[in-house]
């Protein structure tokens, strides 16, 4: 039985990691709000957000911590990982130094979360098809050798935004 305060029946804690300008704060903005912005401003620390999604018959909600890029904005980064159950690990298709960055973010993750916690990679800003970097598969192959699922989107063009937060969610339940 649900307590009359809330209205979820679980709440679980999700983190987005990822180099700086990504599109972090945009996809967790679409996500929540359905908003987007172009002068989207640098994450200093952490910023919160929260979403409620329906998996069958039950009511999840996701905490969201939207966390900083920037090196310098990162002194408490194992404490933003405390406690996760899910993590979403960002780079921007566009940016070959977001995609070499992965492998960074993996051992963070892996040093400060349990085995249990569930990775997804999302590769965003799919819409700048003509400076693509990385192409699907070669993303696909690497995701899959590293134990993640592999989702692309746009939060520009709102593509799989949800999708990626839901097959994230759904591998946790
Ligand atoms: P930090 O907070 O510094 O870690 O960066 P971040 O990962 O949160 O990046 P943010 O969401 O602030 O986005 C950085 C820039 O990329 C902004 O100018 C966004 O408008 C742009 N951007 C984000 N997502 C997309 C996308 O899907 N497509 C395009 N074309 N631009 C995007
Ligand atoms: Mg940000």
């Amino acid at each position: 039985t649900r307590s009359p305060f809330v209205d979820y029946d679980y709440l679980i804690k999700v983190v987005v990691v990822g180099d700086s300008g990504v599109g972090k704060s945009q996809l967790v903005a679409r996500f929540t709000r359905n908003e987007f912005s172009t002068n989207s401003r640098q994450t200093i620390g952490v910023e919160f957000a929260t979403k409620t999604i329906k998996v069958e018959s039950r009511s999840i909600c996701a905490q969201l911590w939207d966390t900083a890029g920037e090196e310098r904005y990162r002194a408490l980064a194992s404490a933003y990982y405390r406690g996760a159950v899910g993590v979403l690990l960002v780079y921007d298709v566009t940016n070959m130094k977001s995609y070499q960055n992965i492998a960074h973010w993996l051992s963070e993750i892996k040093a400060y979360t349990l085995p249990t916690c569930q990775v997804l990679m999302v590769g965003n800003k799919i819409d700048l098809k003509g400076v693509r970097k990385i192409t699907e598969p070669q993303a696909k192959t690497f995701a899959s050798s590293n134990g993640m699922k592999y989702v692309e989107t746009s939060a520009l063009e709102c593509t799989n935004v949800a999708d990626s937060f839901t097959t994230l969610v759904h591998g946790i339940y």
